[in-house]
């Protein structure tokens, strides 16, 4: 004989399950130092890093280059300073002493580094596989120049941009030659260029100096 379905007495509820806790807030770490974490011996991004090049003659580095250099530290993860030997500008300080002066006053900038070059600046620029030239624009005199050189550069390498940015506006009247001139007839430049600077022009332009 078939035997009768069987009969549930309630019906059966689905099992629910525990709704899980919630979880600890945990708030997204973004490193201090974002530079020294990519630059960490074994670190690998997908992300390239990006490199300019900030050249000049720098006869001598003046808080005014110090301000341009910050900038592009801000905005690259790389910049490297390239001192032109800029043998026809008859520079007061040989390019090592102009590198030797330029160092202690980006040491706070960890991403910037300082060497020499000579040649054309698209090859150093290349060689150093950078992917921008910076350039500050302290006055609207320095326009026709920069243009012009910014051109004359992106004819010789078109993969290469030139930025510009503008330095503080206290340092748009502040150049080497008039610091160089101050210094010469004593005047007091620790306004524009760092201490270190200031001593070097001060015995650069010593009386008894032979
Ligand atoms: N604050 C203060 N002063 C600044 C400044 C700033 N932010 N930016 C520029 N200056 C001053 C400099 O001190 C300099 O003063 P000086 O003429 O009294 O020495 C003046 O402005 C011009 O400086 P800069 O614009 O840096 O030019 P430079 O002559 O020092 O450098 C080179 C120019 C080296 C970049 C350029 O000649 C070059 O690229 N040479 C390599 C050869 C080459 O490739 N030529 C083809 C280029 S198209």
């Amino acid at each position: 004989m078939p035997r009768p379905p069987r009969r549930c007495k309630r019906p059966v509820a689905p099992r629910l399950r525990k709704p899980a806790p919630p979880r600890p807030h945990r708030a997204r770490v973004i490193p201090q130092n974002l530079f020294a974490r990519r630059t960490a011996p074994g670190f690998r991004s997908a992300v390239p890093m990006r490199h300019c090049i900030y050249p000049g003659t720098f006869d001598p580095i003046t808080y005014g280059h110090i301000d341009v250099l910050s900038r592009a530290a801000r905005l690259f993860d790389r910049v490297t300073v390239a001192v032109a030997e800029s043998a026809g500008k008859g520079p007061l300080f040989t390019s090592e002493q102009r590198v030797a002066m330029i160092v202690p006053g980006v040491a706070h900038l960890p991403n910037v580094t300082v060497t020499t070059f000579s040649g054309l600046l698209v090859e150093f620029c290349m060689a150093q596989q950078a992917d921008a030239i910076i350039r500050g624009l302290r006055a609207l005199s320095d326009f026709e120049f920069e243009f012009n050189m910014a051109l004359m550069n992106r004819h010789l390498e078109s993969r290469l941009e030139t930025l510009f940015v503008m330095p503080n506006e206290q340092f748009s009247y502040t150049s080497s030659t008039l610091v160089k001139q101050v210094a010469k007839f004593g005047g007091d430049v620790a306004h524009f260029v760092p201490p270190n600077v200031a001593a070097a022009l001060k015995s650069a332009f010593a009386p008894n100096r032979t």
